[in-house]
């Protein structure tokens, strides 16, 4: 579906679109053998990304800014799918050493990752940098799904060896971009701050 159709929940050659549930389109699917991260998922689409994974069996891992946010959702999670299997770990996506941290206790911790759902995002926050000295939207929203990615890419290979069956990573972005000025993406003005102040969407 193109972004034209969005607005009126046009279906796609997916024979889904923008009025398709999470739940519509896990229908009938048995997700018990697969492990899945879902980032950001204490809250928003990610929240019901892990939901609806839960409810179709899925082994789901919360990686959450703070331990006690990851278990309030997952109480609140467990209350609607009882037969869920979640796990809490801890994980800033805006902190470099964090993501390291995260990915290694959860390499060395779980045998299989099949399904790797990049959804954690900031947009159009008071200018900040991150802990490591980069602009705060571009540390969590790329730099950090990027490192967490390579990461958990050898894990996610040697399972679908290993089982058989093809491993997902899938990336959320908006059509916001399509807003911008059309000038481009200048890296080296990434930490500018007055110049972040005019590009922003
Ligand atoms: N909602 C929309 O209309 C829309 C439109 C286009 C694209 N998207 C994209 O869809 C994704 C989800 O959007 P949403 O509206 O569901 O977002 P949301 O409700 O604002 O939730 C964002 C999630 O990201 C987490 N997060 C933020 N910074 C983090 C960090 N440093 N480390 C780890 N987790 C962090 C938040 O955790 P905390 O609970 O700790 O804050 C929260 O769980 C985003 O990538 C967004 O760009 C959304």
């Amino acid at each position: 579906m193109g972004i034209w159709g969005w607005p009126w929940g046009r279906r796609g050659l997916s024979g889904f679109g923008s009025a398709s549930t999470a739940e519509d389109i896990a229908a009938g699917i048995d997700a018990s053998h697969l492990t899945a991260i879902v980032t950001g998922a204490t809250n928003g689409i990610g929240k019901e990304t892990a939901r609806v994974l839960a409810l179709r069996g899925a082994n789901v891992i919360i990686p959450a800014r703070t331990l006690e946010s990851g278990l309030k959702v997952k109480e609140s999670l467990a209350e609607e799918v009882p037969s869920s299997k979640l796990h809490v770990m801890e994980m800033d996506l805006s902190s470099l050493d964090s993501v390291r941290t995260f990915a290694g206790s959860f390499n060395s911790s779980h045998k299989h990752l099949n399904v790797l759902i990049n959804n954690a995002g900031i947009m159009a926050c008071p200018f900040q940098l991150s802990k490591d000295g980069i602009e705060l939207q571009f540390a969590t929203n790329h730099l950090g799904h990027f490192l967490l990615t390579n990461l958990l890419l050898d894990k996610m290979k040697s399972t679908a060896k290993e089982t058989g069956v093809q491993g997902r990573i899938v990336n959320l972005a908006s059509t916001a971009h399509r807003r911008s000025d059309g000038k481009g993406f200048d890296l080296n003005k990434l930490n500018n701050e007055s110049n972040r102040k005019k590009d922003v969407i």
